[in-house]
């Protein structure tokens, strides 16, 4: 896949080869360098920027001039990778017009290839044909909605009471033009089965194996936060411990006098012992 530029066609194909798709959120320009070289498929500019970066609870205060300018350092740093700006909450909830500029936004000042939102009820998927139509490649979020913890009041497995409504909401979805959609935090075999009805690739967080890909937060994935431990999670290395370590050593180096060393200093000329 190196030096080719993926697109929303390439994930429809990979679906249709049944080859997994790759997905990874990423927040600044070097993260996203390594995921492209990695061969990540899709790099979501994700509003988890708001916990997993800022330390907030929710990702409530997402903005939308924040998005922009960390989905173009993204961008920069993953050219021939599919950019997904997330928009954040309050950028297009109050209407389909609100909805479609803040969408050209992530595409004209970041360059994002692709957006995402929210929802599956019938505001969200006014908003997704919206963008469509607009010519912006859309993906949607079903199952656990972080944007709605106010009206859900908390955040949970959705179980199968629940499929009826996931089996439509994926089915509205692909009719509104969505190319692919996220599912989250459903138990496996709904996942599975709303995976199987969709016609459009489904990528899964806490949904299980049987979604089309997968997708972390890169700093969960990390293990930037060693306090932060749910199942749907495997840590692929121990960040937390490595900058620990690093931090605990520059402050015992800077305390006992032994950085900067004789190789980190500048001398004048002839005094170069
Ligand atoms: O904001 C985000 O990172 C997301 C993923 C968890 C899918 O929406």
């Amino acid at each position: 896949m190196a030096g080719k530029r993926i697109t929303v066609k390439t994930i429809a194909a990979m679906k249709k080869r049944g080859e997994k798709i790759v997905a990874l959120t990423a927040y600044d320009y070097h993260t996203a360098r390594m995921e492209e070289i990695a061969g990540v498929h899709i790099i979501l500019v994700g509003d988890s920027f708001q916990m997993a970066v800022l330390g907030e609870e929710t990702t409530l205060g997402a903005s939308m001039n924040v998005l922009v300018a960390l989905c173009r350092a993204v961008k920069n740093g993953a050219p021939d990778t599919l950019v997904v700006g997330d928009m954040p909450f309050g950028s297009y909830q109050p209407s389909d017009e609100i909805a479609v500029v803040n969408a050209v936004r992530f595409i004209s000042e970041a360059g994002a290839d692709a957006v995402k939102l929210e929802g599956g009820n019938e505001a969200a998927i006014s908003r997704v044909k919206a963008i469509v139509d607009a010519g912006i490649p859309v993906m949607g979020h079903i199952g656990l909605l972080p944007q709605s913890i106010r009206s859900e009041g908390g955040y949970r497995v959705v179980r199968s009471d629940d499929e009826k409504m996931l089996l439509k909401q994926i089915s509205d979805l692909k009719d509104a033009g969505a190319f692919s959609a996220v599912l989250e935090m459903i138990e496996e075999d709904v996942a599975e089965r709303v995976s199987q009805a969709s016609g459009i690739p489904t990528i899964g967080i806490g949904a299980g194996r049987y979604t089309h890909g997968q997708i972390l937060v890169v700093n969960d994935m990390l293990g930037m936060n060693g306090d932060f431990n749910p199942k749907f999670l495997k840590k692929y290395a121990d960040l937390h411990g490595i900058i620990k370590a690093a931090l605990n050593n520059y402050v015992s180096d800077v305390a006992g006098g032994t950085f900067p060393g004789e190789e980190n200093v500048f001398k004048g000329r002839g005094k170069n012992r």
